[in-house]
């Protein structure tokens, strides 16, 4: 199977699982349910889910039934992006190739929509059958990745609060680390303890995550100054514009490339231990830094 086809056929088996969890538009209250789902199958790569079961496939051969934990990943996602949309955050009118979603359905039910996205995120993990000590494990990664403390809130705060600051290098990575890098770490972390791998696995899948999640930002910061809006599917030149702390801003974009590519060997490196079952994972680092959108 090639990489085009795996990433097809991942896609298709999650937003499955998301449309099974996700209320229906015609569930009442209906206007937060098709807010929700406005954002949330407006597109997408759908690039942690995808890591998280690359993650599982790596340690085992068959890790049945980690859709709704990989779908949980996605939802926190999707949340993240409706509010970093917001007129209070990156006041964006564009997102995944269509209108954001408080231009559809105004702020405050853009605010609930991400909101209960978080919330159906906790609610998926506690209903969705698992080890019930795994359970309990995935529940802690998926809420220090999402929060204040090196979690993606926490690199938000620098993110906005670091707007037109001089861009040092500390700030940078500081930011990256936590606001993207954090839940694809997760990501990686959830996969490999849903499929039950022992802590040398967990530290590497760890590893391998702090690199990707660095790279999958430098290119997000890259692409906003070389890609048009239609290719991104969001307002190209955002950054910049906005004075944000980018790589490119600290840098410059060649550079920037050269770091990400960087990051591209260390992720591969951090796989070293393991076998040909880690080959998605492989390829997945690769795609995270030569992808255009
Ligand atoms: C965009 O994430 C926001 C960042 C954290 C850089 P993605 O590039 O994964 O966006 P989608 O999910 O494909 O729309
Ligand atoms: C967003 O970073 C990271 C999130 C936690 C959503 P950006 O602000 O760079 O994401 P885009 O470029 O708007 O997708
Ligand atoms: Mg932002
Ligand atoms: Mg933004
Ligand atoms: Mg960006």
């Amino acid at each position: 199977m090639t990489l085009a086809e795996y990433l097809a056929g991942q896609q298709r088996r999650i937003d499955a699982a998301l449309g099974h969890w996700v209320p229906s538009e015609s569930t009442p209250p209906k206007s937060i349910h098709k807010a929700m789902r406005y954002s949330l199958f407006a597109g997408g790569k759908r690039i942690r889910p995808i890591l998280c079961i690359a993650a599982a496939e790596a340690v085992s051969d068959s890790p049945d039934g980690i859709e709704p934990a990989a779908c949980t990943l996605e939802l926190i996602h999707t949340y993240s992006l409706i509010h970093d949309d917001l007129p209070a955050l990156d006041n964006d009118d564009l997102r995944r190739g269509v209108p954001t979603c408080h231009k559809v359905f105004g702020d405050a039910m853009a605010i609930l929509a991400g909101d209960a996205l978080l919330t159906l995120a906790f609610q998926v993990l506690a209903q969705m059958e698992c080890v019930p000590e795994r359970k309990a494990l995935l529940v802690a990664e998926l809420a220090v990745a999402a929060g204040t403390v090196d979690g993606m809130i926490g690199g938000q705060v620098n993110d906005i609060e670091g707007e037109g600051k001089h861009p040092t290098a500390a700030l940078l990575y500081a930011i990256h680390h936590a606001k993207t890098g954090a839940l694809l770490k997760g990501s990686l972390r959830m996969g490999g303890i849903y499929a039950g791998c022992d802590d040398e696995q967990l530290r590497a899948l760890s590893n391998y995550g702090e690199h990707v999640g660095l790279a999958f930002q430098i290119v997000d910061d890259v692409l906003d100054v070389e890609q048009p809006s239609e290719t991104l599917g969001k307002t190209a030149g955002k950054d910049a514009q906005q004075k944000k702390i980018t790589f490119p801003a600290v840098y410059g974009v060649e550079r920037s490339r050269e770091m990400a590519e960087e990051e591209r060997i260390a992720a591969h490196l951090a796989l070293r231990s393991f076998d040909e079952r880690a080959e998605r994972l492989r390829e997945l680092a690769d795609l995270i830094v030569q992808r255009k959108a």
